[in-house]
């Protein structure tokens, strides 16, 4: 069983995603979660992982607070998205959940260590803050992870934070920078990708018609994250960007893509964040990311929609 990290800032689909690897049990060991600040401050995101966590009947699952700003910009959170708590649109509480008292940079370093024979893989939906922190910390991280599948950038679609910038890349360029000069095997789940598995009409009946209360909640998260995107881009329905992480490691061959150079813009202001890649092989910069531009969006449903049903509660 391969077994997981996810670095996230909840965030809806941040909060599908969890739900997606909660629900494959079989396939996938949450080692923690461990959060960072970005759609919503630290504090939220925290919070909101542990709701999650509760929502899904996987209170047993630990939660780490890491970084509360990006490495050397100030923080820049996506409320006009997600809400101002960041799970808008569903009234979860927590109910005896609490985070761990270790520091989510501190935990990651040291589950990598201890299963350093097996090799653990991370997986970033958020602002890549706590894992170039973890790098920057201890180097020798990087033999021992097994592959690094984050969902950021975008290149064919642009940005959506900024013309050239996606949100995750955008909050902490200077973080992503460390991530991908690192060595370790990188998987990047873009908007080229990410902008393809719009929530379908049918997706969200059949999560509500289960009967199961974290389905329903999950069909509210949904409901409300999709009004963003369906009102500014015109879209058929919201995009699932986090799940797909999740997805790839799940089914890794319903998803197309090539290793190519990915470098990022820290200097310009105009395209601050911005991942530019070398798709056509135009320069001699060394491939460093696996990068994903195409999926099958039924099968990825098919598979969000499985796993979230196969939660317990
Ligand atoms: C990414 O930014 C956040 O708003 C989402 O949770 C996702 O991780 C998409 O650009
Ligand atoms: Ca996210």
């Amino acid at each position: 069983m391969r077994k997981i990290i996810i670095d996230t800032d909840p965030g809806q689909d941040d909060a599908l995603a969890l739900m997606t690897a909660f629900g494959a049990r079989r396939e996938l060991q949450v080692l923690g979660v461990t959060c960072v600040a970005g759609n919503v401050p630290l504090d939220l995101t925290s919070l909101n992982a542990l709701k999650i966590c509760e929502l899904s009947g996987c209170s047993d699952i630990p939660v780490y607070k890491g970084s509360a700003a990006p490495l050397k910009r100030k923080l820049v959170t996506a409320e006009h998205v997600h809400g101002k708590t960041g799970l808008d649109g569903t009234d979860l509480q927590v109910k005896k959940k609490e985070v761990e008292v270790t520091n989510a940079v501190d935990f990651i370093i040291q589950c990598i260590e201890k299963y350093r024979d097996e090799k653990i893989t991370i997986c970033a939906l958020g602002p890549l803050t706590n894992l170039a922190k973890v790098l920057k910390k201890n180097p020798s991280v990087t033999e021992s992870i097994e592959e690094i599948v984050l969902m950021g950038g975008g290149f064919f679609e642009g940005g959506n934070i900024t013309p050239a910038a996606e949100f995750n890349i955008y909050v902490d360029p200077e973080a992503a920078k460390i991530v991908l000069k690192s060595g370790v095997k990188i998987t990047m789940l873009p908007l080229d990708v990410t902008h393809k598995t719009l929530v379908p009409r049918d997706f969200l009946q059949k999560l509500r018609r289960s009967g199961k209360n974290s389905a329903l909640e999950a069909a509210k998260l949904l409901d409300f994250f999709e009004r963003y995107d369906v009102e500014k881009y015109g879209s058929k329905g919201g995009p699932l960007h986090d799940p797909n992480v999740i997805v790839y490691l799940l089914n890794p061959e319903i998803y197309n893509g090539k290793l190519v150079n990915v470098e990022i813009e820290v200097k310009s202001e105009l395209t601050s964040g911005m991942t530019v890649v070398d798709w056509w092989n135009v320069t001699s910069r060394k491939p460093n990311v696996y990068y994903i531009n195409d999926v099958n969006e039924d099968e990825f449903f098919n598979i969000v929609l499985s796993k979230v049903l196969n939660l317990e509660i």
